[in-house]
């Protein structure tokens, strides 16, 4: 097969992100770039879908020219586009998939439409160290929190996944009890770095319900409960708050992803989606998986959230496995969409 230049957009939420792929040598991302939403969306305490959109359509194209300089290589170069179909907003999908398509369309070239969730899944094959299939993904986003056995690309088994909450959800929510500002993840996180352990003890939801599922928004309850029996937490009280909602949640990620991994009788686990960026989540992970003899594969950080070299990476992948490339024009974007509907 001779080498493929593909081109990655990405705009299924509050970042647009453009990536150039070559599938040549093994595979190897050529140039990215990154425009994060989130100063936009800090001060309405989350994002506004109708802003979204709008920011997407000012950013791709500057992103694009940034990413075809960083290459050297030319649009004419190109041979296919792939962008994010689905899940996420529908508005903020739409940009990302008529510019994909035009674009396609002007050069005479195919698209490969991507699910959001499968460029997480792949993400770490762009790691120095990647993992080889079959492993079990640990799936944890904002919008998501899944266990999957991955056999290949598109061979996708769901084995357990939220019953609510997700888990990138329950850090936002909790974050915003304790006033800090939108997404909070990454603000609780450093919050609970300060915090002592087991000075706010919070349940572990679901940890032995026998299965793979979670549910996250009673742990946010409870939160919510605690800072209402304190009534103002001063600082200290609330790292304490933090530190014990961070202990409870990555309990429940680690012991229930070790659990899948023992159930599948497989020795790697991947972990993927935002909150997969979460320092304290990969030191208690690899340790426990140590202990186990599994190995833990992490995207780079920078590739954790929601970026465009994942989406690249998806379509050459898919691609490769022998998926259709679609010609370019009419197209559809898919707001709701579930990994296991995919097929190789
Ligand atoms: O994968 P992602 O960029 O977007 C979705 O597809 O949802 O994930 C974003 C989520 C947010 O909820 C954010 O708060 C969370 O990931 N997140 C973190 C950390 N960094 C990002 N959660 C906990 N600790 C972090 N360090
Ligand atoms: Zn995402």
């Amino acid at each position: 097969m001779p080498p493929m230049l593909i081109l990655g957009i990405e705009s299924s939420c509050d970042e647009t992100g453009i990536a150039l792929y070559s599938t040549d040598a093994g595979g190897v991302l050529l140039a990215h770039a990154l425009h994060s939403q989130v100063l936009m969306h800090q001060e309405y305490g989350g994002v506004v879908p109708e802003l979204a959109s709008r920011d997407h359509i000012r950013r791709t194209v500057p992103l694009l020219r940034k990413v075809m300089a960083e290459s050297g290589r030319s649009l004419k170069e190109l041979d296919a586009v792939a962008y994010t179909r689905g899940p996420g907003l529908a508005g903020a999908l739409l940009v990302g998939a008529a510019f994909a398509e035009g674009l396609a369309s002007s050069l005479g070239i195919p698209t490969l439409p991507v699910h959001h969730l499968e460029g997480h899944l792949l993400s770490p094959l762009l790691s120095r160290r990647p993992p080889r299939f079959p492993f079990v993904a640990l799936l944890v986003s904002g919008g998501h929190s899944q266990l999957m056995r991955v056999t290949g690309v598109g061979e996708y088994r769901l084995l357990g996944e939220t019953l609510d909450d997700a888990a990138g959800e329950a850090f936002d929510k909790t974050a915003k009890l304790l006033g800090l500002a939108y997404p909070g993840g990454p603000a609780l996180a450093e919050l609970a770095e300060l915090g002592r352990p087991e000075a706010v003890k919070l349940p572990r939801p679901m940890l032995h319900s026998g299965d793979l599922d979670f549910s996250f928004s009673g742990l946010k309850t409870a939160v919510l409960t605690k800072v209402r029996e304190i009534g103002s937490p001063d600082d200290r009280q609330r790292a304490d708050i933090a530190r014990g909602f961070q202990d409870a949640i990555i309990e429940v990620l680690v012991k229930k992803s070790m659990r899948a991994v023992r159930e599948s009788g497989l020795k790697q686990l991947v972990v993927a989606g935002g909150v997969g960026a979460n320092r304290e989540l990969r030191r208690q992970l690899d340790a426990r998986a140590a202990k186990a003899g599994i190995s833990v594969f992490y995207p780079d950080l920078e590739f954790c959230t929601d970026n465009g070299a994942m989406i690249a990476l998806a379509g050459a992948l898919r691609f490769q496995a022998g998926a259709s490339l679609k010609p370019p024009g009419a197209f559809a974007v898919w707001p709701r969409w579930s990994l296991s509907e995919l097929t190789a």
